[in-house]
C-alpha cells in the first residue's frame, strides 16, 4: 500500500485508552522467568520497555492460578509478588509511552502433573488432548486430566477476578484472557474434548458459557472497557482437538455474545494450518473477514500479517488493528520500521524460549530514538 496515511499507523481508541497506532505486540511466552515464585523480573522489564511504542502490548501468557502452569520459567499474576514485580513492568512501560496488557491464560489439559506437584491437570472432560508438554525434565506425553466439577468451575473463575483485580493494582491498562490454542477455554468450546452432559456441554451455547462467565468475572472486577480476550476459531487437528459439526456455530454464538458486552477488544488468530476439507474451511486465511459482522467492538486480527497485508485488512473494514507476533521477537522498533519503510530483521528460533539475554535483549532498532545514543 502507497497510501501516505497507512490505517495501521493512525491512532485509536481501545475501551478507556487512546492508542496511537494499529500495530499491536501479540502475547508471546518467552520463558525468561527463571525463579521459583514464578515472578516477573528486570530483565522483562526491559525487554517490554524497548517495544513501547507499540499501539498496544500484550504479554506473554501469564498464570491466574497455581493450577494453571502449564510450562516452565512463565509467570504469574496470582501473588502478591508476582504483582510487585508486574508493577516494574508496567512502571517501565508507562515511563518509555507505552501501552500495556497482561494475557491470563490457564494451560488446562496441556499441562503436566509434573509442573503440577503430582496434582492431574484440569480439563472439560476426561480426554487425553494427546500432546507434548514442556517439563523440567523436557518434553513428555500429555495425561488424561481430571474433569472439572462445579466448584472447580467456579474456582477458577474466581481465580480469573483474583488475577484481574491484581493487574488492576499492578498498574496495567488492561487484561486479555487467553481463549486460544489447546488450553483449558477450547477444551470447553470444542465438542472432541467436552463430552459434558451438564450446562457447560452439549451445545454451542453451553460449551461457550464457561469462558462468558470468566468474561463477567473480570468485567465485574475491573470494568468492560478494561478486558479483551483472543481466541483461535481457525485452530484443528491439534492432538485431539479436532473441529467437529458444531465447533464453528460455537464460535458464532460466542463472539456474538462477546459483542453485546463492550469489550476492550476481540482478538482473533488465523488458523496454523489448511483448513480444506475440514468443518472450518468456510472461515478462510484471515477469521476477522468471517466475524466482523457478528462483532461490533474494536477486532484485532493476528497471524500472519506484514504491514501491507494488515493495512488492507484494516482499510477494508474486517479489523481495527492487527497484533504482530514473530516480527516484534526481532525488531523492538517495528512500528518505526513501518514508518520509515525500513527492513525487518529475522527472529532465531533457537532462543524463543527460555534462555540468556541473547534473542531476547539484544535485538537492536533500526535507528536510535532522538535523544538517546
Ligand atoms: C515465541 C512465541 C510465543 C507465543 N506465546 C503466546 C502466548 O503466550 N499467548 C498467546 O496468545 N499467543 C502466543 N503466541 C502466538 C502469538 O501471539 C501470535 O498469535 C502468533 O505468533 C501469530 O502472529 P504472527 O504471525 O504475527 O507471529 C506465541 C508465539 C510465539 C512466536
Amino acid at each position: 500500500m502507497t497510501n501516505s496515511n497507512p490505517p495501521l499507523l493512525t491512532p485509536i481508541r481501545l475501551g478507556e485508552i487512546e492508542l496511537p497506532n494499529r500495530v499491536f505486540m501479540a502475547s508471546m511466552t518467552r520463558a525468561r522467568t527463571d525463579n521459583p515464585g514464578l515472578v516477573p523480573n528486570r530483565r522483562q522489564a526491559q525487554y517490554y520497555a524497548q517495544r513501547a511504542s507499540a499501539g498496544l502490548i500484550l504479554t506473554e501468557g501469564t498464570w491466574p492460578n497455581r493450577e494453571s502452569v502449564g510450562f516452565i520459567d512463565v509467570p504469574g499474576l496470582y501473588t502478591q509478588e508476582q504483582a510487585d514485580g508486574w508493577r516494574r513492568i508496567t512502571d517501565a512501560v508507562h515511563a518509555a509511552g507505552g501501552r500495556i496488557f497482561v494475557q491470563l491464560g490457564h494451560t488446562g489439559s496441556s499441562s503436566h502433573p509434573d509442573l503440577l506437584d503430582g496434582a492431574l491437570p484440569l480439563a472439560a472432560s476426561a480426554i487425553n488432548p494427546g500432546l507434548k508438554a514442556f517439563t523440567p525434565t523436557g518434553f513428555k506425553n500429555t495425561v488424561t486430566p481430571r474433569a472439572m466439577d462445579a466448584s472447580d468451575i467456579a474456582r477458577t473463575v474466581e481465580d480469573y477476578a483474583k488475577a484481574t483485580r491484581l493487574a488492576q493494582a499492578a498498574g496495567f491498562d488492561g487484561v486479555e484472557l487467553h481463549g486460544i490454542n489447546t488450553f483449558l477455554i477450547p477444551t470447553f468450546l470444542y465438542e472432541s474434548l467436552n463430552q459434558r452432559t451438564d450446562g457447560y456441554g452439549g451445545s454451542p451455547e453451553n460449551r461457550a458459557r464457561f469462558v462468558l462467565e470468566i468474561v463477567d468475572a473480570m468485567v465485574e472486577t475491573w470494568t468492560a472497557a478494561r478486558v479483551g480476550i483472543k481466541l483461535s476459531p481457525g485452530l484443528t487437528g491439534v492432538g485431539n482437538l479436532v473441529a467437529g459439526t458444531e465447533t464453528l456455530a460455537t464460535f458464532e454464538h460466542l463472539i456474538a455474545e462477546l459483542s453485546k458486552r463492550h469489550l476492550a477488544h476481540l482478538q482473533l488468530m488465523n488458523p496454523v494450518s489448511d483448513l480444506t476439507g475440514t468443518p472450518l474451511e468456510g472461515l478462510g486465511q484471515d477469521v476477522a473477514r468471517h466475524f466482523r459482522a457478528l462483532y461490533a467492538g474494536t477486532l484485532i486480527a493476528n497471524g500472519g500479517y506484514s504491514f501491507e497485508t494488515g493495512n488492507v485488512l484494516i482499510r477494508d473494514g474486517f479489523a481495527d488493528a492487527i497484533a504482530f507476533g514473530a516480527p516484534f521477537i526481532s525488531n523492538p522498533d517495528l512500528v518505526e520500521r513501518f514508518r520509515a519503510n525500513l527492513p525487518l530483521s529475522p527472529s532465531d528460533r533457537n532462543t524463543y524460549y527460555g534462555g540468556s539475554d541473547a534473542g531476547y535483549l539484544d535485538y537492536p532498532r533500526a535507528t536510535e530514538p532522538a535523544g538517546q545514543q
